[in-house]
């Protein structure tokens, strides 16, 4: 038999494009394209943390495509590392990433059936990471039963902590460096929906000794509580190419593509840097994917200033942050031509 998660085979390229590897070795969930879902004891205490990389958009972790972002901000359970239970975290990423996202469950209907598991962990106890992600179906163990494996099973927090495996036989389970990554099964629409964090086991696949997973449907409100205090958070989105800015000529243009989560904020801010010995001669607009135009700064005859290095804020909370915005730049006197140097967007 091929060595899989275990009992599992490899996932294609694609099917489950949410799923990231995380540096520290672990596994974790994209629940937007800020924010990765994983476990407490993947991740050191709340505050901010620049230390974690995460791995998306391949199955293959050498693939020359993936991408590879920092953390910078790290949120635990505030129940974690006390008593058993609490075990989730959310990581988010220094920028937002153009990933699709599983929505967490946020009732218990389907805690229950049969769930899938993937990760690139052991693919056999006490064997090593993998190099390819691995996908394998366990069925759902009633908290009751689940206790009754004894050992550290009989603390079982039954409302934090959901059981999967094959409990006669044992055979496919998750392992180690499967911490944090998903359980997840379709809901009734067809749609994959999180279940469960990959949490801890007595062994792998053995026999009577099931995984134990985050339940996610009971931390769903405080899930969704940190992450809306965490973000969205728009990285900012700079264009240094400079663009010559002609005498009383034709306006110009330059662009960032943004990639965020929501509505651009009524406090978008825009840094512009420009060369220009007489400043009164320059029209600025910053123009929305959908071709609004903000305007940042107006000609104004009697303004004989050198340059513009300033910082506009508007309000754009009516556009969609993600796409192409435009920085517009005319000059309507003659006289003096200039250069866009370099300007900035944090939507
Ligand atoms: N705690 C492990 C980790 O850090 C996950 C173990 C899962 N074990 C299991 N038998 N399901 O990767």
């Amino acid at each position: 038999m091929q060595p899989q998660v275990i009992g599992g085979t490899p996932a294609a390229q694609g099917e489950f494009p949410w799923v990231v590897r995380l540096s520290m070795g672990c596994g974790g969930s994209m629940i937007t394209q800020q924010l990765v879902l994983t476990a407490a004891h993947c991740v050191p205490p709340t505050g901010p943390n620049t230390s974690i990389t995460a791995t998306l958009g391949a199955v293959d972790l050498q693939d020359p495509n993936r991408v590879v972002v920092r953390s910078d901000f790290v949120h635990r359970a505030p129940g974690a590392g006390g008593p058993p239970g609490d075990d989730w975290a959310l990581i988010r990423l220094e920028r937002p990433v153009d990933v699709p996202t599983i929505p967490i469950a946020t009732t218990p209907e389907f805690d229950n059936g049969t769930f899938t598991v993937a990760g690139w962990g052991a693919a056999v106890e006490g064997g090593p990471q993998q190099r390819f992600l691995l996908k394998a179906e366990v069925p759902f163990i009633d908290d009751v039963q689940c206790a009754s494996a004894g050992s550290n099973y009989a603390n079982l927090v039954p409302a934090e902590e959901i059981c999967a495996g094959n409990w006669d036989d044992g055979g496919v389970d998750t392992c180690q460096g499967d911490s944090g990554g998903p359980l997840f099964r379709r809901d009734n629409a067809g749609e994959w929906i999180l279940i469960g964090t990959t949490s801890w086991g007595i062994g792998c696949a053995r026999p009577l000794n099931p995984g134990v997973y985050a339940q996610v449907s009971t931390f769903a409100p405080a899930i969704l509580a940190a992450a809306a205090s965490l973000g969205p958070r728009c990285a900012p989105f700079v264009n240094t190419t400079a663009v010559d800015i002609p005498d009383a000529g034709p306006a110009i243009t330059s662009a960032v593509d943004a990639v965020c989560d929501g509505r651009a904020s009524n406090q978008t801010k825009v840094e512009v840097n420009i060369n220009h010995p007489y400043r009164g001669d320059l029209i600025v607009d910053l123009i929305a994917p959908d071709g609004t135009a903000y305007r940042l700064k107006n000609a104004k005859g009697d303004d004989s200033a050198d340059n513009v290095n300033d910082l506009y804020t508007i309000n754009a909370s009516n556009e969609t942050a993600s796409g192409t915005w435009q920085l517009r730049v005319r000059d309507i006197f003659r006289g003096d031509a200039g250069l866009l140097k370099n300007w900035k967007l944090t939507v």
